[in-house]
């Protein structure tokens, strides 16, 4: 599979997978499996800690990306409002953070095509990330409304008069102004045939369910440069994490600088020399390796046969068997690149890459199964890892702590901000961030997954030979500039739609 074409409802299915787990997240979030886990693939973790990583590739790897000759596209019809508005648009959106963020961005072009008054989105409580955060809470509104002021009429909340126009009254029964049925990826034909009746007949459309409703092909242009506008510009972050984030990245671009009242592992010896390659430099890692996403897969992660058992009896009682993944064996998985990688993986990846450990890197992820006796084999190749925890005070994370959307804002920030990006696992987040930075040019590194899957099989390859294959597969998977195809996301692929040639 190749990660930047994840479609989207490979994408939902990992979603839809982890609502149906959320009954055992308790029980599930501490590591039952006593043994300790050992390395997966010792011989080649032993080179790679004793790599020396030469010059020049250690200046390729950190260079930034060529201009590739494309720039944001401007939209050339001076926006504006229709005459009177139709109407008012509300939406209910389901999913975390980045699959509610391109439901705000549809919403805002659904809003536009029927000339209707888009009410700020209601982000619905997520059962297995449950934050309440609104969405004021997460984005800058007032931002939000003025980018966005000459191209539709935003409210943030309902007029006295359609009050009753709530979450709860369309939970408890059937309601004319509630449209449940619009397909995926509708057109935008479909919105005018079925969601301007009821908008001109009560004044007030209720669209829920809402993710993944808007088509990405056949939209006029200015539609398509609406939507890109909302996702690269009207989305703010509030005030709080983009302050927070910058201080992260400040932390993590110049590490002797004041420490404060900064975390405990935050103070480590400083081992690049003011002129090395990398020297201000950082890497953000995005890694999901979560136990549903590892029971999931049904793949083998090396934790022996404790954790073999303990995640076959989590997919027993989870998926009862509807699982596909479960009928081939670990080997034709891998080499089918469908196992999520390990945090030994992927630090056996960047190595080979030609990271040295003089590298910062900046973990985003939530939680690690197995914890801290999984990460610690990549810590042992990456000492200089820093995470929210490490670099941020217990005061300054008090706002945003237990908060899934705040903290995934957090590493949007940081991983949009960073010099180079790797996400180890397919999904919204990587999705998003890929997107972004491709529209800003910066390097991303999109790991090939069956390739790594076939090498990881591999039990006699010496680092040497790992260390070619891994480079040569990943030259064309650094930022490169992809043109999106149909059927393909806006979001994850903004050129053309939202870039020109300069
Ligand atoms: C929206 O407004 C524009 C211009 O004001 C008009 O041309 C268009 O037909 C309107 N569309 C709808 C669905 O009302
Ligand atoms: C493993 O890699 C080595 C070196 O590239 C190669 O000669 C050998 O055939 C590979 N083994 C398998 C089972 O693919």
């Amino acid at each position: 599979m190749e990660l930047g074409n994840h479609n989207h409802a490979a994408a939902t299915l990992v979603t839809f997978c982890l609502l149906f787990s959320f009954t055992f997240s308790h029980a599930s979030s501490f590591y039952p499996e006593l043994n300790p886990i050992k390395p997966r693939h010792s011989r080649l973790l032993r080179s790679a800690v004793q790599r020396e990583t030469p010059t020049s590739q250690l200046s390729e790897i950190w260079s930034p990306l060529e201009n590739q000759g494309w720039k944001p596209v401007e939209s050339r019809n001076k926006p504006t409002l229709p005459e009177k508005s139709e109407g008012y648009i509300q939406v209910f959106l389901d999913g975390g953070l980045n699959q509610q963020r391109m439901g705000i961005c549809d919403a805002v072009a659904v809003a536009k095509i029927l000339n209707a008054t888009l009410v700020i989105p209601y982000l619905e409580l997520n059962p297995v990330w449950r934050d309440s955060s609104s969405f004021m809470d997460i984005f800058d509104v007032d931002h939000f409304i003025d980018v966005l002021k000459d191209d539709i009429s935003i409210v943030k909340e309902l007029p006295e008069e359609y009050s009753w126009s709530t979450r709860e009254y369309y939970a408890i029964a059937v309601r004319d102004t509630r449209i449940n049925n619009s397909p995926v990826h509708a057109s935008a034909n479909w919105y005018l045939e079925n969601v301007l009746p009821v908008l001109q007949s009560f004044g007030i459309a209720a669209i829920s369910p809402f993710s993944h409703r808007l088509s990405f092909d056949n939209l006029p242009m200015d539609i398509q440069h609406l939507r890109c506008k909302v996702n690269l510009q009207a989305l703010e972050f509030v005030p709080h994490i983009r302050t927070l984030g910058d201080a992260l990245i400040n932390r993590l671009r110049s590490p002797q600088g004041s420490a404060g009242e900064i975390g405990s592992n935050y103070l480590q010896e400083v081992t690049d020399g003011g002129d090395s390659k990398n020297a201000g430099k950082f890497v953000v890692l995005h890694l999901r390796f979560d136990k549903d996403m590892a029971a999931h897969s049904a793949c083998d992660f090396g934790g022996g046969k404790a954790e073999k058992f303990a995640l076959a009896k989590y997919r027993q009682v989870i998926w009862q068997g509807r699982l596909l993944n479960s009928q081939f064996t670990d080997e034709e998985l891998r080499s089918q690149g469908r196992c999520p990688m390990t945090p030994e993986e992927v630090g056996l990846l960047l190595a080979a890459l030609g990271f040295d450990n003089s590298a910062r890197l900046y973990l985003a992820s939530h939680k690690v199964y197995g914890g801290e006796a999984r990460i610690s084999t990549l810590r042992q190749l990456f000492p200089l890892m820093e995470d929210k925890k490490s670099l941020a005070s217990s005061y300054e994370r008090f706002q945003i702590k237990g908060k899934a959307s705040l903290l995934t804002a957090l590493d949007y920030y940081v991983g949009l901000h960073s010099d180079i990006f790797i996400s180890a696992s397919p999904g919204n987040m990587h999705n998003a961030v890929v997107g972004h930075r491709t529209y800003l040019n910066l390097k991303t590194i999109r790991p090939n997954l069956v390739l790594m899957g076939q090498l990881f099989l591999n039990k006699t390859m010496e680092w040497s030979e790992f260390e070619h294959a891994v480079v040569e597969g990943h030259q064309n998977r650094q930022g490169q500039l992809r043109l999106r195809k149909p059927k393909q996301s806006i979001y994850t692929y903004p050129a053309p739609d939202c870039m020109c040639q300069a």
